[in-house]
C-alpha cells in the first residue's frame, strides 16, 4: 500500500481555505496524479472559531503554526500566512530544518529571503516550491523549470498585479480618474483597504524579483528593482495613449544588460496591438522571450481562491511524486550574484505630458532643453485653450537614456510656464 503524502497547512485565509477545498473535492484524482493520496493531517490559523466554509472535521488543529514544522506525522508544510518575516519565515525555516518539504505562496518572503531559503532547502535535501507566489494560477515557474528549461531567457515582462490592471482597465473604459476607480475597486473587493502594496508596485516587484531569479539563474534581488506605481496615471494620459496608439499597463520587466540585470516595475505605454495590451481587468500575463523558443505568453488569473489553490496543489503533486527540482531552476549554490543594471542606464522612448500656461515661447523653451540633452522628438500633441489657462502638451521621444530624460524633466519642471510636475511614462516596444 502506498503511503499518503501527509500535509500540514498554516494559514486558512483565501488561499489556505481554497487548498483545503481543492484537496477534498479532487481527492481521488489527485491520488492518481500524485501516485499516492494527498492527505491533510493538520492545520493552523490565528482564530479557531472563525467561520471558514471548509470541513476540518478529521483534521488536527495546531494552536501554534510552528508545531506543524516539527510534527512527526507531517511530510510537507504549506505556508499560507504571508509576510516577509515573522512567523512565516520562521515556519518555513524550521520546517526545512526539520526535514519537511515546503510549499508556499509567499512572494514577499521569497523576494526578501528567496536565495537563503532555497539554499537551506538544498542543504537539507528538501523540496521548496512556490508556483502560487508568482501570477497566481498561471504555471509560469513550472514553465521556466520545465517547458522552457532549454532556453536562455533574453527578457521577460508581465502584468503581475491584477488590482492595478483592473484599475487601469476601468479608468480606460469609463474615463474616470484613479482615486474614484480605486475607491470603487475597494468597495467591490478587488482592492485591499490598504492598497499601497498593490498600487505602489510593491506586490508586482515581489513577483518580478522571484521570476527574475528563476529565469536568469540569479539570486533574488528585490532592492535592485526600480519601482513606480500607478497613482500618477491620469485618465487624460490614458486618453492620450489611445490617440497615440498605446495602452497603459503596469508591467514588471527584466532583462540582462551589459551592466547587470535590469528589473523595473512602472506604468508603460505598450502598442495597442501587442497581445499584452489586451490583458484586461484582474487578469495577469507573463511573456517570456527565450533564445530557442522565441516569445511565449501565459495568461490567466493571478489571484483569488481557486487559481491560487490550483497552483499550490500542483506543487503538492510534485512533492507527492518526489519531483525534486532546484527551486530557482539552477542549484541554489550556483545562483549568480548579478548586479542590478542602474535605471539611469535604461534606454527607451518616453511619453511626457506637461500642463503649461497657454502663452507663446513655452514649446520653444521645452524643445531647447530636450535638444540640449540630445533627446529627439517623435511627436507632439497640443490641445486647445482651457478655461483655467492651462493646456496639456504631450511629447513622445525617440530612444534616449533615462539619465538624460530625468535631467531634462528636472529643468522643464522649473520653467515658469509649466504648472505641475511633468508626467513621464516609458514607452515599451514589445
Ligand atoms: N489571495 C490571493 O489571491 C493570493 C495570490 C497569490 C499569493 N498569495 C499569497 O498567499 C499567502 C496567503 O494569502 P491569503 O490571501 O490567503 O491571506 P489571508 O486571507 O489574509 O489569510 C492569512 C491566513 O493566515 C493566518 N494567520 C495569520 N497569522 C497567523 C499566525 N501567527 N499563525 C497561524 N496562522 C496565522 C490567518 O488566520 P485567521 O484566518 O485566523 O485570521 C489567515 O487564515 C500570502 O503570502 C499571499 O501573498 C495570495
Amino acid at each position: 500500500m502506498t503511503l499518503p503524502l501527509k500535509i500540514g497547512i498554516a494559514g486558512l485565509g483565501t488561499v489556505g481555505a481554497g487548498v483545503v477545498k481543492l484537496l477534498a473535492e479532487h481527492g481521488a484524482l489527485l491520488s492518481l496524479r500524485g501516485g499516492r493520496p494527498l492527505k491533510l493531517v493538520a492545520v493552523s490559523a490565528r482564530s479557531r472559531t472563525k467561520k471558514r466554509d471548509i470541513d476540518l472535521g478529521k483534521v488536527r488543529w495546531e494552536k501554534n503554526a510552528l508545531a506543524l514544522a516539527t510534527a512527526s506525522d507531517i511530510d510537507v508544510v504549506v505556508e499560507l500566512i504571508g509576510g516577509s518575516g515573522g512567523i512565516a519565515r520562521q515556519l518555513v525555516q524550521t520546517a526545512l530544518r526539520s526535514g519537511k518539504h515546503v510549499v508556499t505562496a509567499n512572494k514577499a518572503l521569497l523576494a526578501m529571503h528567496g536565495a537563503e531559503i532555497a539554499a537551506l532547502a538544498e542543504r537539507r535535501g528538501r523540496i521548496l516550491a512556490f508556483e502560487a507566489a508568482v501570477a497566481g494560477g498561471i504555471p509560469v515557474i513550472k514553465a521556466l523549470r520545465e517547458g522552457l528549461v532549454g532556453n536562455r531567457v533574453r527578457r521577460l515582462y508581465g502584468i503581475l498585479n491584477g488590482t492595478c490592471n483592473y484599475i487601469l482597465t476601468t479608468m480606460r473604459e469609463t474615463g474616470r480618474d484613479f482615486g474614484i476607480v480605486l475607491a470603487e475597486a475597494q468597495a467591490a473587493g478587488y482592492a485591499e483597504a490598504d492598497p499601497r502594496f498593490d498600487v505602489d508596485g510593491i506586490d508586482a516587484a515581489h513577483k518580478l524579483a522571484v521570476l527574475t531569479g528563476a529565469a536568469f539563474g540569479a539570486k533574488v534581488n528585490f532592492p535592485g528593482i526600480h519601482v513606480e506605481g500607478i497613482r500618477r496615471v491620469t485618465s487624460m494620459d490614458i486618453q492620450f495613449a489611445e490617440e497615440l496608439g498605446y495602452r497603459i499597463k503596469l508591467l514588471g520587466l527584466a532583462r540582462e544588460t551589459k551592466y547587470g540585470i535590469e528589473q523595473r516595475v512602472h506604468p508603460c505605454m505598450v502598442p495597442a496591438d501587442a497581445p499584452i495590451a489586451h490583458i484586461e481587468g484582474v487578469f495577469n500575463a507573463v511573456v517570456i522571450d527565450g533564445d530557442f523558443v522565441g516569445t511565449t505568453m501565459f495568461q490567466g488569473r493571478g489571484a483569488g481562491q481557486g487559481p491560487t489553490a490550483s497552483a499550490v496543489v500542483a506543487d503538492l503533486v510534485d512533492v507527492a511524486r518526489g519531483r525534486h527540482m532546484p527551486a530557482f531552476v539552477v542549484p541554489a549554490a550556483r545562483l549568480a550574484d548579478r548586479p542590478a543594471s542602474p535605471m539611469d542606464r535604461h534606454a527607451g522612448a518616453y511619453y511626457m505630458r506637461l500642463m503649461v500656461q497657454d502663452r507663446p515661447g513655452v514649446i520653444a523653451a521645452v524643445s531647447g532643453i530636450l535638444a540640449k540633452e540630445r533627446i529627439s522628438l517623435e511627436s507632439m500633441l497640443q490641445r486647445g485653450r482651457s478655461q483655467a489657462g492651462q493646456v496639456p502638451v504631450v511629447l513622445t521621444t525617440h530612444e534616449t537614456e533615462e539619465a538624460r530624460m530625468q535631467r531634462a524633466v528636472t529643468r522643464i519642471a522649473k520653467l515658469k510656464a509649466v504648472a505641475e510636475a511633468p508626467c513621464i511614462i516609458r514607452i515599451e516596444s514589445l
